[in-house]
């Protein structure tokens, strides 16, 4: 078999975030996050699980870094709390939460390994959600001042910004469907969250270019390879409405100043929704940026919620994850798709697609894949092994695809594999496994997995 190369700067990486590996969430003065009070109501994350643990990664912080170092990436990527920074979300920074991530960057830098920083992975300060949360505008502002804050304190040590991860989670998942924190599921309060995340990241990126003029800014997006299940024209239509509200919404914004006009049809009479947008808001979001980072796991597969047998009828599994009621369409499963343990499909060339159009219709800046992964079943086998070569396997096929994205024309950078660590999965809580690395959650005991010595080899070869 012939090896294909990467190109000699592409940006090697992984991938962390704060609440999911930090654990001490009462030390040193964090506050709350509205997953801390998410994790405590009843029945939220699967078996009660929560982050006050997790991979104590607050205090093997070195141990990681070392384990970073030796994958040989060129850069980590990781989040910073803003409850760690600002107990409240607003006021005066706490010193010891910045020691912190201080902490952290200079490790980095000792060890040769950019900071790719992210500013929000979703641990909103508990008080800011008292207040409303990103429902209402203030949040926005609060946000600009916290990356206001972080930036002038290890901006030195920053090779790139991310002002937010995957923000359809934080608004739709958040406010909409309410499998994640706040919990909440009303669509116009969606809607308006939708909006004052893509606020938050406009004001904040003014605010990085002023405080740290050298350092790229980019936002890192949970784009959808979206397909519909069959060429029936509804469940085309379907597919139209789930690429409004999972992709368009947030590329029309951020490279042309607007909002898609039939999802701003769909929402309209929702409250209060689209109605918080204000003059002048749209040329904030609007700021040139230089890079887009792109997380990608799965194809989705959509059909109309009326075709639901239909679906069945062409042998799809009907339905799975991907439900939207208020857009009227339904998630389904290819016959004899090959599943992770989320139970999501494995297709590659779904990010071919993603990377290809962005570059095609959106902008020409550099793409990071600033997520991929997967989660297996794994265990330690009695030769204190754990031989994920189902991981290996779809992160092979995952760099093929950036090498077809590569070879198509478009302008892809880096990979940033998810996750270093095995870690706090959200509502499925530690009940799935991403890592390159084994975490014994009990002891907090790391063993790096079988993927982890191929991606390190990967990475030294730069090629497949
Ligand atoms: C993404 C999240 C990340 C992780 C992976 C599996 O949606 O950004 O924190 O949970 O999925």
């Amino acid at each position: 078999m012939t090896s294909r190369s990467f190109p000699n700067d592409f940006l090697w990486g992984t991938a962390t975030a704060s609440f999911q590996i930090e654990g001490a969430t009462d030390l040193d003065g964090r506050g709350p996050s509205i997953w801390d009070t998410f994790c405590r109501q009843p029945g939220a994350v699967r078996n009660g699980d929560d982050g006050d643990i997790a991979c104590d990664h607050y205090h093997r912080v070195d141990e990681d870094l070392d384990l970073v170092h030796r994958l040989g990436v060129g850069s980590y990527r990781f989040s910073v709390a803003w409850p760690r920074v600002q107990p409240t979300g607003k006021g005066p920074a706490n010193q010891a939460g910045l020691d912190f991530y201080r902490r952290l960057v200079d490790g980095l830098g000792t060890r040769g390994v950019e900071a790719t920083i992210t500013l929000y992975h979703w641990d909103l300060p508990q008080s800011l959600q008292d207040n409303g949360g990103w429902v209402v505008r203030d949040t926005a502002e609060r946000f600009a001042e916290y990356a206001d804050i972080v930036a002038r304190a290890i901006g030195d040590g920053a090779a790139r910004w991310i002002t937010l991860n995957e923000p359809w989670c934080s608004a739709w998942r958040g406010y909409e469907v309410g499998d994640h924190a706040p919990g909440i599921t009303d669509v116009g309060q969606a809607a308006a969250a939708h909006h004052h995340l893509l606020l938050a990241h406009g004001l904040a990126t003014e605010v990085l270019r002023e405080a740290t003029p050298e350092v790229p800014v980019g936002i890192a997006l949970n784009l959808a390879a979206l397909r519909p299940g069959t060429d029936d024209p509804l469940d085309v239509a379907a597919t139209l409405r789930m690429d409004g509200n999972r992709n368009r919404i947030f590329l029309d914004p951020l490279f042309r100043g607007e909002y898609p006009a039939d999802m701003l049809e769909h929402y309209a009479g929702r409250e209060p929704g689209f109605s918080v947008v204000r003059d002048g808001d749209l040329a904030i979001i609007r700021q040139p940026l230089d890079f887009l980072g792109v997380n990608y796991y799965s194809p989705e597969i959509i059909v109309d919620a009326t075709r639901r047998q239909a679906a069945r009828e062409f042998g799809y599994t009907v339905p799975t994850r991907h439900e939207s009621h208020d857009l009227a369409a339904v998630g389904v499963q290819s016959p004899g798709a090959k599943v992770t343990q989320m139970n999501w499909e494995i297709d590659a060339s779904g990010l071919r697609e993603l990377l290809g159009r962005t570059s095609r219709e959106y902008t020409d800046i550099p793409l990071y894949v600033t997520e991929n992964g997967a989660a297996y079943d794994d265990y330690v086998g009695p030769t204190g092994e754990v031989r994920d070569g189902e991981r290996t396997e779809y992160l092979r096929a995952h760099l093929g695809a950036v090498l077809d994205a590569i070879e198509d024309g478009v302008n892809v950078v880096g990979f940033f594999e998810w996750s270093l660590l095995d870690n706090f999965e959200w509502a499925f809580g530690y009940s799935r496994r991403f890592g390159l690395v084994w975490v014994d959650f009990p002891t907090g005991t790391r063993l790096p997995k079988q993927s982890y010595d191929w991606y390190a080899e990967t990475i030294k070869a730069k090629a497949l």
